[in-house]
């Protein structure tokens, strides 16, 4: 049988599918239909210094092949994460990665410092989400801004440190590469791509907040094109996600050169998703004798 295992920054991930931050909360709703020690890892939810409601409704609309959310970074707050979710999480044999959100760069440094004395194996820092006015995706639009919030945070924080990158910039290979001179020990990418929908008889947008960030099958060709184009800019490990459903699709962003896929939207569809492309990817590696699924990652043979 083929080794499924990852190691990033000194973290063993014991397979490469990890569920991805915001499609799948603290894990609870989800531990009621399978084992969550399956799992490769948990990116929780994202938290921020202070509890949020998020955006008020409708903050979720379908479209062709995925959906549109402005959820607005609901969250129970950094010390309630701390003191019930992660103990809770702890009991299962999977790595836990804290998804970090502020407004400006002292938020993210004060939840960092406060989850640096807790059982949380990695940090996500989300410099990406497009749905709130302060913060957010705004640090991750440039690389100078998002080469300081990388400095500042990598200066307080004691877990391994990945950056979760936005695909709404002219060259994601620009931010890739400031997060990584500032001393990120992975980046994560894509997050969601920002959309909109109008209600032809209302002729207002669906969303409350107007816009929103797509997910699904549709945005993952663009995951696809980034991750390997990030993969040649940077030599730290790329963590793929954006629109994977099957195992054929987590083969393919590792054949780009993600090292570990996070399955974010296919949960609302088919909680099962992350266990079928675990099993998938195990299989492929059987039938093509590869003995470690490390050997797939940026193997894909481009046209010169
Ligand atoms: C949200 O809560 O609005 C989504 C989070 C994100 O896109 O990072």
């Amino acid at each position: 049988m083929a080794d499924l295992s990852v190691n990033i920054a000194g973290v063993r991930f014991k397979n490469p599918v990890v569920t991805a931050s915001g499609t799948f909360g603290f894990g609870r709703e989800f531990s009621q239909v399978y084992d969550l020690s399956k799992l490769g890892g948990i990116a929780c939810k994202g938290i921020t210094l202070k509890p949020r409601d998020g955006n008020p409704p409708p903050r979720i609309a379908e479209t062709p092949s995925g959906i549109l959310n402005s959820v607005g970074l609901q969250n129970p707050g950094v010390d309630w994460f701390v003191k019930h979710e992660v103990p809770w999480l702890k009991k299962y044999d999977t790595v836990i990665i804290a998804n970090v959100a502020g407004n400006e760069i002292a938020d993210y440094c004060e939840v960092v410092e406060r989850l640096n004395e807790s059982q949380v194996d990695m940090i996500e820092l989300n410099i990406s989400c497009p749905n709130v006015k302060q913060g957010g995706v705004a640090f991750g639009t440039s690389a100078k801004a998002a080469g300081e919030i990388t400095k500042a945070v990598r200066n307080v924080c004691k877990k391994p440190l990945a950056v979760k990158l936005s695909p709404n910039v002219a060259n994601i290979g620009d931010i890739a590469a400031a997060v990584e001179s500032e001393g990120a020990d992975a980046v994560s990418l894509i997050n969601t791509i920002t959309g909109m929908r109008i209600d032809i008889n209302t002729r207002r947008p669906i969303l409350t907040n107007n816009t929103g960030g797509l997910s699904g099958p549709a945005v993952f060709p663009i995951a696809v094109r980034m991750v390997y184009e990030v993969s040649r800019r940077v030599t730290i490990p790329v963590i793929g996600m954006g629109g994977i459903a099957t195992w054929q699709d987590a083969v393919e962003i590792m054949l780009a050169g993600a090292c570990l896929v996070q399955v974010g939207t296919a949960n609302f569809t088919d909680p099962y998703a992350p266990l079928k492309i675990i099993e998938g990817i195990e299989q492929y590696l059987d039938q093509n004798v590869i003995s470690s699924v490390t050997e797939i990652v940026g193997k894909v043979q481009i046209y010169e």
